[in-house]
């Protein structure tokens, strides 16, 4: 397979779709209008979603697009696997009451099989569990075997995102082989590891949710597809991640350059959420700086209470000087597990706290006690 670049991939799809009959259009707004269901534009079919429902007339009853698209829901999982990202490029062919199932899942094969040039034998189509149709498009029509055909339920296999058009939907598996697999007995499509990565999404857009999940049949049968371009340029360039593919590597390239830092050199934590929570726990410096001086001061004077004090001193200066140290260290030094070492800290904190406190206590009392002594003794009380 020719390991095409992301914008060649993006114009081979493009112009596959307008061979077919599609008008192509270029990305809409990432800002959605008049959809107040969406904060972003978070797929190829969202700013078209009129012409899903009939509620306007589509310029054609094919197009297709290639659509800037923001999923917030995704950022969680960014960094984590190699196929999330926040901004990404979705290619996307639609019909509006025009073709169907039979084309669409045809098309999508095709365009993967013949025009990319992907193995068949590592791609591994899914439908939803209910969805026979479709089950037997790919099984009798494309020759799928059945045990190559995945069903899944709704929450795989039932394409919605917000209020608006929805439907069952049938995707497009790609086995990227065991170097990326997670080494499960189990491991398959499906599998959250990064080895079987969807590519392709065949919605059969057939219904309406309200927002509230009450759903109503449209009045025209619609395909939505969408294939995440990087993801196409992952799987088509043989790189790890999304972020290694051509153009993402290029702008990565240069980001380094400018920062002076080295990609993937060393696995550190120090992304800005991260400095951020570091910064606001140095605010707890000053405190670790009294409790150690009050741990200094229990040490000092720990002939008072002979072998528990010399112990009770120990603990609080160690706690309270790891303490300090943590706050002191640079961002550059970030660590996960300095993170997670910002709440046992705190901990070691308010224990050395209570150390220190108990021993000042003591040392008063005890000062108190000679003070009476001398008092008495000189009084003769
Ligand atoms: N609209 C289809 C998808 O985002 O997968």
């Amino acid at each position: 397979m020719k390991k095409y670049g992301l914008n060649e991939l993006r114009q081979m799809f493009l112009d596959f779709f307008e061979s077919k009959g599609h008008l192509v259009k270029s990305s809409y707004s990432l800002v959605p209008h008049n959809d107040n269901s969406l904060l972003l534009i978070n797929a190829g079919m969202a700013p078209l979603k009129p012409y899903f429902t009939g509620q306007e007339v589509p310029p054609r009853t094919r197009m297709a697009t290639c659509q800037k698209c923001i999923r917030t829901g995704d950022i969680e999982n960014i960094g984590k696997t190699a196929r999330h990202g926040t901004f990404f490029e979705m290619l996307g062919n639609f019909s509006f009451g025009d073709y169907f199932k039979h084309e669409a899942i045809h098309w999508s094969w095709e365009f993967l099989t013949e025009v990319v040039g992907l193995e068949a034998d590592r791609l591994y189509p899914s439908v939803y569990l209910e969805d026979d149709e479709a089950f037997d498009i790919w099984n009798k029509e494309m020759g799928i075997p059945k045990d190559r055909i995945f069903k899944f339920g709704k929450e795989d296999n039932f394409w919605e995102h917000g209020a608006g058009p929805c439907g069952p939907c049938s995707e497009i598996y790609y086995d990227r082989g065991e170097k990326y697999g997670c080494g499960k007995p189990d491991c398959t499509v499906g599998c959250e590891c990064d080895r079987y990565i969807e590519i392709w999404n065949n919605v059969f857009t057939q219904f309406e949710n309200d927002g509230k999940g009450n759903y109503t049949t449209l009045k025209q049968k619609n395909i939505d597809t969408g294939m995440g371009l990087e993801r196409l340029a992952t799987v088509v360039q043989d790189v790890d991640s999304i972020f290694d593919v051509d153009t993402i590597k290029a702008l990565r390239d240069k980001v380094c350059e400018i920062s002076g830092k080295e990609y993937k050199k060393e696995y550190k934590f120090n992304n800005q959420c991260i400095m951020e929570i570091m910064n606001g726990a140095k605010k707890d410096l000053p405190n670790a700086t009294v409790v150690l001086v009050l741990g200094i001061l229990s040490l000092i004077f720990c002939w008072c209470y002979g072998f528990f004090g010399l112990i009770l001193g120990i603990i609080a200066v160690v706690l309270a000087g790891g303490q300090r140290k943590l706050y002191l260290q640079s961002p550059d030094e970030y660590t996960e597990s300095s993170f997670k070492n910002v709440n046992a800290g705190r901990v070691c904190g308010i224990i050395s706290i209570c150390i220190a406190g108990v021993v000042v206590v003591v040392l008063l009392l005890v000062l108190m006690g000679i003070v009476a002594g001398i008092g008495i003794a000189s009084f003769g009380l």
